[in-house]
């Protein structure tokens, strides 16, 4: 069901530092940061040739990734994004077979201007798992 790792984000506590760590130590291509208001982060993707890295700054004090921060206080990765074909079958197989969808279950759009989801780390090996219609 799943295809391509279409990104891994890593949640930062200062998106500028952490965009300077891609760009300047690592060499990597970066996009500007972008504000996300309906996720409440800011947003910049670190382009590689294989698959992308989305960093992740709060945005607002309801940001779904200030618990994280707390727990995390160094960021780290947050979670992994899978591509899906048809992101509704993947999720109605997924919801039969048990597995919990965040929020009200609806797709949502994501950074990519596509339909994402989340799914309940509980339910996949520890990591929240994000999928993105391809
Ligand atoms: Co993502």
């Amino acid at each position: 069901m799943i295809g391509r790792l279409n990104h891994i984000a890593i949640a930062v506590r200062d998106i500028g530092a952490a965009t300077a760590v891609y760009r300047d130590t690592l060499g990597a291509k970066v996009t500007s940061a972008v504000e996300q208001p309906a996720h409440g982060v800011t947003t910049v993707f670190v382009e590689l040739p294989n698959t992308k890295i989305e960093l992740l700054e709060p945005l607002g004090d309801d940001s779904p990734i200030n618990k994280f921060l707390e727990r995390n206080t160094d960021g780290g990765i947050h979670h992994l994004c899978y591509e899906v074909e048809d992101i509704l079958a993947a999720r109605d197989k997924l919801v039969a077979g048990g597995a919990r969808v965040l929020g009200d279950g609806e797709p949502k759009t994501g950074a990519h201007g596509k339909p994402v989801l989340f799914l309940h780390p509980k339910d996949f090996c520890g990591t929240l798992v994000e999928l993105e219609q391809a």
